[in-house]
């Protein structure tokens, strides 16, 4: 897949299997729509297309905003792009539906960044700590907050980032979470090389080279 922009997350299967489940509900139709961590925007503007009757976009990284506003434009979309940390959304709330595609990568904190190609983007875009768990814990933690009442969060991830503690988190927090959908894909760059590493920490069996991802939907009554 061709890069987006220097220095921005191309949208990969992950993106796309949440558009296509948010498509599926039909949760977007004349909703007010928060798209956390959104990168070059596609997630937001899908949510537009869809029908939305607002959508607020964020993301931690200027250039990644930058070149949202543009694709925004471009798509003659309505989306408010907002530079910031998604835990921004909290004043522009609440939300019908919260969607996010946010770092979930498991990294070795002790090894250095890895050299990628300009495709995957910068590595504040996957890398998310140890268990992959830096943006998610917190982001479960809050979402009950930035929901109206009846209100819906779809989230994706991969298995590395342990989806069972993602669902955990969400009913602690009294929201009614489940797994709605699946997609095997093979590695990309980032996860091939970290295969060795997460092998050797007895997070992946020997050889497999395939990550799951899942889509996680949290309903608040
Ligand atoms: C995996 S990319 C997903 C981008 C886009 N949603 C997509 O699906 O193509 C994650 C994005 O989260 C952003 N990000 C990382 N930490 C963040 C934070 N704390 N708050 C907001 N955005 C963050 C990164 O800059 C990156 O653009």
């Amino acid at each position: 897949m061709p890069a987006v922009a220097e220095g921005v997350y191309t949208p990969q299967e992950d993106s796309q299997l949440l558009i296509d489940v948010m498509e599926k509900s039909g949760l977007a139709r004349q909703s007010r729509v928060a798209d956390l961590c959104t990168g070059s925007g596609v997630i937001a503007i899908a949510a537009a297309q869809q029908g939305a009757a607002e959508v607020s976009a964020f993301d931690i990284c200027p250039r990644a905003t930058r070149y949202a506003r543009q694709q925004v434009s471009l798509a003659g979309a309505d989306v408010a792009v907002h530079v910031g940390s998604w835990a921004r959304a909290a004043e522009f709330g609440p939300y019908d539906l919260v969607v996010s595609n946010p770092p979930y990568v498991p990294h070795d904190p002790s090894v250095e960044g890895l050299d990628m190609p300009a495709t995957v983007g910068p590595s504040r875009a996957w890398d998310a700590g140890y268990d992959g768990r830096l943006v998610l814990d917190p982001l479960c933690a809050s979402v009950k907050g930035l929901l109206a009442r009846g209100g819906t969060m779809l989230l994706v991830q991969s298995e590395f980032a342990e989806p069972r503690r993602t669902l955990a988190a969400l009913a602690a927090c009294g929201l009614d979470a489940e797994i709605v959908a699946w997609q095997w894909i093979p590695f990309g760059p980032v996860l091939s090389a970290r295969a060795q590493w997460l092998e050797d920490t007895g997070r992946l069996d020997p050889g497999r080279r395939e990550e799951e991802l899942v889509v996680i939907r949290a309903d608040k009554a």
